[in-house]
């Protein structure tokens, strides 16, 4: 028997002060991106911010439906529109940021599985992580430069299947 174990490293900010000015953009521009959400369903607003590798920005925000699971998380909308549009284009840097209308969102909200998935599909592609920062409505930041390792740290990820 062995046990595999995988190192995963967070960085983590107090507050937008400590953080680069590439980095303070990247959260502001994710917020005005959350600010635009339409989330009348889970009154939970997320802004994505991609920084490509050509300097282009890419904004996305969550997107629901009345017909709940047709709706679309804010990461999938940024990473699917930035894989149409720019298509072999690598993301550097991606900013999360998320906000609830009737309650504070005091940490930063870890994307959920199905966003990881479609995120990891693009960083394989290109070989190389995409760095993450996340906030809540203000507080803590947390920047993980593995990308979606860090927070799902064994993927799905068949080479096969491509053929
Ligand atoms: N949501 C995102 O936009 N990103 C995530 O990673 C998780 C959840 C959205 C989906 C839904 O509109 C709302 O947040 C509540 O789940």
């Amino acid at each position: 028997m062995q046990i595999l174990k995988k190192e995963i490293a967070i960085e983590v900010y107090d507050s937008e002060v400590e953080l680069c000015a590439e980095d303070q953009n990247l959260l502001a521009l994710a917020k005005e991106a959350m600010e635009c959400a339409y989330a009348p369903y889970s009154r939970f607003l997320v802004g994505c911010v991609l920084l490509l590798e050509n300097g282009i920005l890419v904004k996305g925000n969550n997107q629901e439906n009345m017909a709940y699971p047709s709706g679309l998380c804010a990461e999938r909308v940024a990473i699917f529109y930035a894989g149409a549009n720019y298509p072999g284009v690598a993301v550097k840097t991606m900013a999360i940021v998320a906000k609830a209308k009737d309650y504070e969102i005091t940490n930063p909200i870890v994307s959920c599985g199905a966003c990881l998935q479609s995120l990891t599909e693009y960083e394989k592609q290109f070989g190389k992580p995409i760095r993450t920062i996340l906030q809540g409505e203000g507080g803590k930041i947390w920047i993980a430069k593995q990308g979606t390792l860090a927070f799902m740290p064994f993927q799905f990820h068949v080479e096969e299947l491509k053929r």
